[in-house]
Parts: C-alpha cells; structure tokens; sequence
C-alpha cells in the first residue's frame, strides 16, 4: 500500500482546517508515516453551498454510505459532532474494518465505551484527541506522558466560547449578548450555544479527561455542572477589585477511590497562572503525585488549532497501519465499564 485513503465525514470548521493541513503538509505528512494521505471523499449535507475551498467539489457527497461502504477507504474522520448520526456512522465504519478519527466529545463522553469496544473488536484504531482542549495534546500527554504517574488533580479551562465571553466581560466590560455572537461568527461556538454557555460542553470534556487521567470510567451524569449565563459583567468587576477573576473552571479531583468532577464558575486568585488564560485559549492544569504540578495551554477552538489535533492522530492511525499493530491505542481506560456491563 502507497495511499492512505480518507472519508472525510463533515465539512464545517474543523473539517475545513483538515482539509488544508492535509493539503499544506502533504510532504511532510509522507516523510513522518512512509505512505500517501490522500482525503478521497466528503461527506456534506449540501453539495450545492459555496465553499472556501472549491476544488475538493468533485469530492462532496450526501450519502454517508459512499464513504462507509467504499472498500478503498481506510480511515474516516469524523467531523460532524453531536451524537446521531455520528455515532451511527463510526459504528458503521468500524464494523466495515475502517480506523476513526474523531472530533466529537458529546459523543466520546457519552459513548466512548461502545465506541472503543467496537474498535478493539475489529481491530480498528479509534483516536479522539481533538475531543478536548482543540490543539493541545492534552489527552496524549495523560495516557502516555503520564503512564508512569497517579494523577490527583486536573482543573481545566475547557470550553473557548465562555472563556472569550468571560475575558472580554472582564477586559472591556463587554455585553454578554454581544459576545457571545462574536464566539459564534468566529467559529467556537456549538451549534447550540447552550452547551457551551450552560457548561455542559466543558462536563463532557472533563468526563474524558478525568476517565483517561484517572483510569476509570467516568459517567457524565455524574459531573457536577453550572455554566456561566447567572454571572453578570458586575460580579465579574467584583471579583477583580478583590484580586481574583472569574473562569468557568472544571474540576476533577481524586481522593482514595472517591472521584469528584465539577464544571462551575469559579473565582481563580490572579497570581494563579489560569487566571491569565483568555481569549479563546485553553488551559489544563494536571498535578501528579511523582511529577507535581504541570500546565496545558493553548487554542481550545477554531479551524486550524483543531484540525491540527484530528491530522496528527490521523498521523498515528497511518504509522499503526505501517507497522500492523492498529487497534491496541488508547482503550484501556473504557474497558472495565465495559467488561463489567457484559457480566452483569
Ligand atoms: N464550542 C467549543 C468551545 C468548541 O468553545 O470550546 C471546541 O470544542
């Protein structure tokens, strides 16, 4: 084999970056992995929408099944979010042999089990690293850089949305409203901006984080959430005369066997170094009992930072390929759920 061939399931604001880093680094890609990546098909929900990228037309789709049943096709990324018909689709390709990369947290973090069971069924690579925190390798850094340690504490600034709408509350006194459609026009925002303003996108996000950090499967319905839409621009102004701002800051925290995850707003001291993460930018701060105190940070959302985490695990399931050894990637943390459901 020469060629790599992808479906490319979405083609939104992730799924454009995709695109043009596929494009942009092409030699590079080849030089890293020995083998061509070429995306061969796209899947859309309209062919006829201009785009800003035209020549890949030829290549648009509406029909999910030219991709998952077109034997040529090795790897589908999954670009789309939300849970159906994504969840469907990946489902499909893996039954059909194909490696998945996904950006889909809602998904990972409410069926990731199902998911990586499938994979490890079939063989299948399942790689998610844009799920969380967009270009910052955060959950590489939990299974593998922190495979040797015990992870006790993770605090995160985990959605871009709020984190851009609280920073310019803070900074220009800016209107709620007003820049919550900035977020959206600029491409972080969820579909429905609820999950962002409500916090339910940074509990997903810290269900995955805390399920690999900690080893043990985490259930969403058990993090503890509270978004940001009570907090006004006065308590915001507040909180900084007595020295602190407000960040909607998750929280995952393990004591024994007892695990604690929570997602609310919360007044960080400003000498604390996630007190000067803005704008869009991410931050996960990960304590360790060996290594101590680390920090994460980087863009949490957008086309390109995105895009970036999905073309580098698209990297790892092609080096897989190469060398036979798929499906024996990040998995283990999912699989006692799913051990112990089967013997229930
Ligand atoms: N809406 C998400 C955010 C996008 O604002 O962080 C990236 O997951």
């Amino acid at each position: 084999k020469q060629i790599v061939r992808v479906g490319l399931m979405g083609f939104g604001t992730v799924g454009t970056g995709v695109v043009r880093i596929v494009q942009a680094h092409q030699e590079d890609l080849q030089k890293q992995t020995g083998l061509g990546i070429e995306i061969t098909k796209i899947l859309v929900q309209n062919a006829e929408k201009s785009r800003s990228i035209s020549e890949m037309d030829p290549l648009l789709t509406t029909n999910a099944d030219e991709i998952l049943n077109d034997a040529d096709i090795d790897v589908v990324v999954e670009v789309i979010g939300g849970i159906s018909p994504a969840r469907e689709y990946i489902l499909a390709a893996l039954e059909q042999g194909k490696h998945v990369v996904t950006a889909n947290k809602d998904l990972m973090a409410l069926h990731g089990a199902e998911i990586l069971a499938k994979a490890e069924e079939k063989g299948c690579d399942v790689f998610y690293e844009a799920s969380v925190a967009g270009g910052i390798p955060i959950l590489r850094a939990l299974v593998e850089g922190f495979a040797s340690d015990r992870i006790t504490k993770m605090m995160g600034i985990v959605n871009g949305t709020t984190n851009y709408i609280m920073t310019k509350m803070s900074q220009e006194g800016a209107d709620y409203a007003d820049v919550l459609k900035e977020a959206q026009a600029l491409g972080y925002a969820e579909a429905d901006p609820t999950s962002d303003v409500e916090g339910f996108d940074a509990a997903r996000k810290m269900a995955i984080l805390a399920t690999l950090g900690f080893r043990v499967p985490m259930k969403l319905e058990d993090v503890d959430v509270k978004g940001i839409s009570s907090v006004s621009k006065e308590d915001i102004a507040y909180g900084k005369r007595l020295g602190y701002e407000v960040k909607l800051l998750g929280l995952a925290r393990r004591d024994g066997e007892a695990i604690e995850v929570s997602v609310q707003p919360t007044m960080v001291a400003k000498h604390h170094p996630l007190a000067s993460v803005n704008g869009v930018f991410n931050a996960v701060y990960v304590h360790g009992e060996a290594v101590g105190e680390t920090m994460f940070y980087g863009p949490g959302a957008g086309e390109l930072p995105t895009a970036t985490a999905v073309v580098s695990d698209l990297v790892t399931v092609v080096k897989n390929m190469k060398l036979g050894v798929n499906g024996r990637g990040v998995v283990a943390p999912y699989k006692e759920k799913v051990l112990k459901a089967d013997s229930e």
